[in-house]
C-alpha cells in the first residue's frame, strides 16, 4: 500500500491534493463538498477585513480550453461574517486554510488572527493578486517580509505565502518570506493578463486586467516550483494548471510537497478523486512506497 499522507509545516493531509483559493471557497458548504470529494485540505476564497463587492461583470473569460482570465476583484463578506463559513467548512474533516489579504501588514495580521480564532488550521497570505486595487500591491521582498513578520507575531497556526510569478525573481520574494518566518510558500497565483474584443475594440474584462489561470500557466508554475525548491528550506505547495494526475506529479517532481487545484473544478468535483487515484497508481507502478520519495525527484 502506497502512503499518500503528507505533512506541510505541521499540517497533516490525508493526501497532497488540496482545493486552491478561488470561487469554490466562498461558502463553508462548498468547502465541505470539496473535502467529501476527496481533497486533502481546502483553501478558502481570499477574505479581507471589510466586505467588498468586487468588480462588475464581465469578470471572467475563457481564452483557450481550460484557460481563463478572471478579475473577480477580491469579493468577500469581510472576515467577521466569513468566520461562520470557516466553522461550517471544518465539518469536512480536513484542514481548512484561510486565504487572507490586507492593505497593510497590520491589516493582514488582524484578518489572520480572526481567521485563526474562527478555527482556521493555517492561513495563506494572498500577497499576489495580479489586478486588485487593494491588498499589498508592491510585491517586493521587503514588503512581503513585513507582512509575514506582522502575521507571525499574531497567529500560532502555520503561515503560507502565496507568491506571484509577475516579478523579476520569485525566489527572492520566497526567500524573504522564509527569512521572515513563513512556514511554506504556495506557487503560483494567476498571471497578469488582458483580453481584447476585436469587434468592440476594447478590453473584455470590466477591470481591463485580470489573472490567467488553468492549462496555459502550468509550465510557468512548474518552473517557479522548481526554482523555489532549489533555494528554500520550507515546503513549496504547487498550484497552476493541474487538471490530471500527470500535472500533479509534474509539480511534485519539481518540488511540491502538496498541490492545489482550482480551474479544473470547472469540470467537476471528481477531479480530486481522479488526481489522487492517478498519483497512487503512478507510485505503485514505479515501485515507490511513499509520496515523499518523489518530491523534488526531478532535481536528482
Ligand atoms: O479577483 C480575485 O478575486 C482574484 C484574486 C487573486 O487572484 O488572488
Amino acid at each position: 500500500m502506497v502512503n499518500l499522507e503528507v505533512e506541510v509545516s505541521g499540517l497533516r493531509l490525508r493526501n497532497p491534493v488540496m482545493l486552491a483559493s478561488g470561487v469554490i471557497g466562498v461558502t463553508g458548504k462548498l468547502l465541505v463538498r470539496a473535502a467529501e470529494a476527496g481533497a486533502g485540505a481546502v483553501v478558502t476564497k481570499s477574505v479581507g477585513l471589510e466586505r467588498r463587492t468586487g468588480y462588475g461583470n464581465p469578470t471572467i473569460v475563457e481564452v483557450a480550453p481550460g484557460s481563463y482570465v478572471n478579475c473577480m476583484g477580491l469579493p468577500n463578506p469581510g472576515i467577521d461574517e466569513f468566520a461562520e463559513e470557516i466553522r461550517i467548512a471544518k465539518k469536512g474533516g480536513v484542514p481548512v486554510v484561510v486565504s487572507v489579504f490586507g492593505s497593510s501588514p497590520e491589516e493582514f495580521a488582524m484578518v489572520a488572527e480572526k481567521a485563526e480564532d474562527a478555527g482556521g488550521d493555517a492561513v495563506e497570505l494572498n500577497v499576489s493578486c495580479p489586478h486588485a486595487e487593494v491588498g499589498v500591491l508592491e510585491r517586493s521582498p521587503r514588503i512581503v517580509g513585513q507582512v509575514v513578520e506582522a502575521v507571525k507575531r499574531k497567529v500560532g497556526v502555520p503561515v503560507f505565502v502565496k507568491l506571484s510569478s509577475n516579478v523579476t525573481s520569485i525566489v527572492e520574494v520566497g526567500k524573504a518570506a522564509e527569512d521572515a518566518g513563513a512556514d511554506a510558500v504556495t506557487a503560483i497565483n494567476t498571471v497578469r493578463a488582458m483580453v481584447i474584443d476585436v469587434e468592440a475594440c476594447r478590453p473584455i474584462l470590466s477591470n481591463r486586467f485580470g489573472g490567467l489561470s488553468g492549462v496555459a500557466i502550468k509550465p510557468i508554475a512548474v518552473r517557479c516550483v522548481y526554482e523555489l525548491y532549489e533555494t528554500l528550506k520550507i515546503p513549496v505547495i504547487g498550484v497552476g494548471g493541474i487538471f490530471s494526475w500527470e500535472d500533479a506529479v509534474e509539480h511534485i517532481l519539481a518540488g511540491a510537497s502538496a498541490v492545489q487545484v482550482a480551474t479544473a473544478l470547472t469540470r467537476g468535483f471528481n477531479v480530486f478523486k481522479e488526481v489522487v487515484d492517478g498519483i497512487r497508481s503512478y507510485l505503485e507502478r514505479k515501485g515507490f512506497r511513499d509520496i515523499r520519495e518523489v518530491v523534488g525527484a526531478a532535481h536528482r
